[in-house]
């Protein structure tokens, strides 16, 4: 599974970056927006650090606004992703940039005949929201889940890419299920590696490093 980070802080992203966890980003108005940085020059910042897709997202609600913008957001880097929301103009805009050898991911995904309709008009991600549906009582899991037998019944490339990801077991459940990328905030990337277990046995393995007097350099 492939980890994008939720995030338009540069130094979270370079720190996640120097540790190979970072496979890409992903971005929003409200990330770009906590940041405090101008959207073109936070994202041109990114996609220098960052080898994999960058998704970018447009603002525009028409067709053809939309194409507009995913085309100069395209301009930025070649490892642009064109973000759009999935809306019917959306999935038109999709359908252009796709065309034109953009990648783009479809976001604000919440049914698994979203998901379809995204695949279908060329969408190289498809971004369902776990979180958001887990906050309305409805296991946003299970959304995941649909939209891996949809397209494996199918045969879509699409990736899956499990978005509003807010804690390390969406992650370990949404590799289980088969999710093609995640993407989480920096934080939940991190706790990933914590384990008290590990915590513990490291401490007693110290104390006994210090007993015997252990010193390797
Ligand atoms: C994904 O692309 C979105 O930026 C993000 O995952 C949304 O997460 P949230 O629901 O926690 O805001």
């Amino acid at each position: 599974m492939k980890f994008f980070v939720d995030t338009a802080e540069i130094d979270a992203i370079a720190e996640l970056n120097d540790t190979g966890m970072v496979d890409g980003v992903t971005t929003n108005p409200s990330l770009i927006l906590k940041s405090g940085r101008d959207i073109l020059e936070v994202t041109k910042e990114i996609c220098d650090l960052v080898d994999g897709p960058v998704s970018a997202e447009v603002v525009a609600t028409d067709a053809d606004d939309m194409i507009a913008e995913g085309r100069k957001l395209a301009t930025i880097a070649d490892n642009i992703a064109v973000k759009l929301p999935l809306t019917w103009d959306g999935l038109k805009a999709c359908k252009v940039l796709s065309g034109e050898g953009n990648m783009v991911n479809v976001t604000l995904c919440f049914s698994g005949n979203q998901a379809l309709l995204a695949a279908k008009a060329g969408a190289t991600f498809i971004s369902p929201f776990i979180g958001r549906l887990d906050d309305m009582s409805i296991d946003g899991l299970d959304l995941i889940e649909d939209i891996r037998t949809i397209y494996d019944n199918y045969g879509f490339e699409t990736q899956i890419l499990a978005a509003s990801i807010r804690s390390v077991n969406h992650v370990q459940d949404c590799a289980k299920i088969g999710a093609d990328v995640m993407t989480a905030p920096p934080d939940v990337i991190k706790k990933l590696a914590g384990h008290p277990l590990t915590d513990k046995g490291l401490e007693q393995f110290l104390k006994d490093a210090a007993k015997a007097d252990i010193k390797i350099v």
